[in-house]
């Protein structure tokens, strides 16, 4: 597929307007008992993120939590099915994806997003969208040899052989979060148990209330 021209990231908001909307977020909020929080999932591809991501979404939905996940390859499937994989794409990729965040959590939910996010600027814009405190970092770590045996698309081995260019951990950038909120090493711990770890701090930082969480192993 060749790539469209990315063209979106120009601002043209000249002789636009903004609107304050009559029910604010925090009405929204209040009326589901719950504080905003983004979620914001990075780590290699084969990580582990859209499944531990899933899990914690799930148990966020057996506590009476209103959340929405936003997952890396179902939204390339549609909003973002424009962009390849250049830095310039994922630079858009993931300035789409923080500005979708961002109206989610407008409308007072709790929002998980997962994608590689690799560049570490990145991640920073995202979180300068948003009020103090609702940017959660969770850096999904596995480590690449792990990534690369389980490789459930058979990417990493089309990377290796070169039939798949700009292929993050191979050639092409990760940076490693430095400071993540939530670091999950999944090596050690199962899908349950990371998501008990995730919610766990939902609860701990009082985005969430505690009322129906049992955890078993956090
Ligand atoms: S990001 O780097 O722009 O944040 P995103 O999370 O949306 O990436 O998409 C990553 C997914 O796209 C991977 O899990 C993998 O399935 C697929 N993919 C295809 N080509 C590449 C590539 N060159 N690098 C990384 N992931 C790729």
């Amino acid at each position: 597929m060749t790539e469209a021209k990315i063209t979106t990231a120009n601002m043209q908001t000249e002789n636009t307007v903004w609107h304050n909307q009559q029910i604010s977020k925090v009405q929204r909020a209040e009326l589901k008992q719950q504080k905003p929080a983004l979620l914001w999932y990075t780590g290699l591809s084969g990580s582990g993120k859209s499944t531990v991501a899933n899990a914690v979404d799930a148990l966020l939905f057996k506590l009476g939590c209103h959340s929405y996940l936003l997952d890396g390859d179902n939204v390339r499937h549609g909003l973002n099915g424009d962009l390849g994989f250049s830095d310039e794409a994922r630079i858009e990729n993931i300035r789409r994806i923080s500005e979708v965040a961002k109206l989610f959590l407008d409308a007072g939910l709790v929002v998980s997003t997962a994608f590689i996010s690799p560049f570490a600027s990145d991640r920073a814009l995202a979180k300068a969208k948003l009020e103090d405190g609702e940017f959660i970092e969770v850096f999904i770590d596995t480590p690449i040899s792990i990534c690369e045996q389980r490789d459930p698309k058979g990417l990493y081995k089309k990377a290796r052989s070169g039939e798949i260019k700009d292929f993050t951990g191979i050639d092409s950038t990760y940076d490693v979060p430095t400071a993540p909120q939530i670091h999950v090493k999944t090596d050690s711990l199962s899908i349950a148990q990371c998501a008990e770890q995730i919610v766990a701090y939902l609860i701990d930082q009082s985005f969430i209330s505690a009322e129906g969480f049992q955890p078993s192993s956090v």
